[in-house]
């Protein structure tokens, strides 16, 4: 069965002193969950006190984004190696803010997934509709296109993919499970196109608005896998409530 996977996505927020105290509090109170994967995405500049915090606990240190090129003049930028060589475990790629603000095409997400994994990074890649493509009922040929092109000569390996429909990112209007689920199992069969039966291991996390109070309902969907969390995981409690989620109520 797939080990559910929930990651805190902080986004630009917190300071040094607040990341401490975070990471600090939220080890002990985590520290006996044995049954779900635990990430947590600080700005990069909190990489490695976070690092040194969450050495040899059951936390995982993830990074927002990353550059593609492995080392050189790239002003500003960060790459795999240096995500790995700091603990990173996970990257976060593609997600719609880095698509909107940053002008990110598939194709630069595409050469990130490939940069991310040749260094060894597992991947959360991020894809999602917006309202509109959804009103005009669109959302699976953006799904589609989102995964055939990211994934382009991209084995399964290492990926976790988080549907993040962009209407419910930051709104509070979360997707309902059944929208969730219907969005997962197609995601689903696409890997099933791609990758034949690997495609029932792939984790599909949902991510958009995810608080204490629609884990559970969300985690009902049989696809899924776990969530990626924005505003709720800013605060260790509802974070923490949120991965003591109750599988199937
Ligand atoms: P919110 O949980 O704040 O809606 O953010 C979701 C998100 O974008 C996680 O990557």
């Amino acid at each position: 069965m797939r080990r559910p996977f929930i990651a805190a996505n902080w986004k630009m927020n917190k300071t040094i002193s607040e990341t401490q105290e975070f990471i600090s509090g939220f080890v002990l109170t985590v520290k006996d969950i044995t049954d779900v994967d635990i990430a947590i995405a600080p700005p990069f500049t909190y990489l490695t006190v976070a690092a040194e915090k969450l050495k040899d606990t059951n936390v995982m240190l993830a990074a927002q984004d990353v550059f593609y090129a492995e080392k050189g003049a790239y002003t500003g930028e960060i790459s795999p190696i240096m995500l790995i060589n700091i603990g990173c475990k996970y990257v976060i790629i593609g997600h719609s803010e880095r698509r909107q603000y940053f002008n990110e095409t598939d194709d630069i997400v595409n050469k990130k997934i490939k940069a991310a994994k040749k260094a060894g990074l597992g991947t959360i890649f991020c894809i999602g509709e917006s309202l509109e493509d959804r009103e005009s009922k669109k959302t699976f040929d953006v799904l589609q296109k989102e995964i055939e092109e990211g994934l382009n000569g991209v084995d399964s390996e290492g990926i976790v993919i988080a549907y993040e429909p962009i209407w419910a990112i930051g709104t509070g209007k979360t997707a309902t499970s059944e929208q969730a689920q219907e969005a997962h199992a197609y995601i689903r069969e696409r890997f099933r196109t791609l990758y034949g039966n690997k495609a029932d291991e792939i984790r599909i996390i949902y991510g958009g608005s995810v608080t204490p109070e629609n884990i559970d309902s969300l985690m009902a969907g049989k696809d899924v896998d776990g969530a990626l969390v924005g505003g709720a995981s800013l605060k260790v409690e509802s974070f923490v409530k949120i991965i003591n989620f109750k599988k199937g109520s």
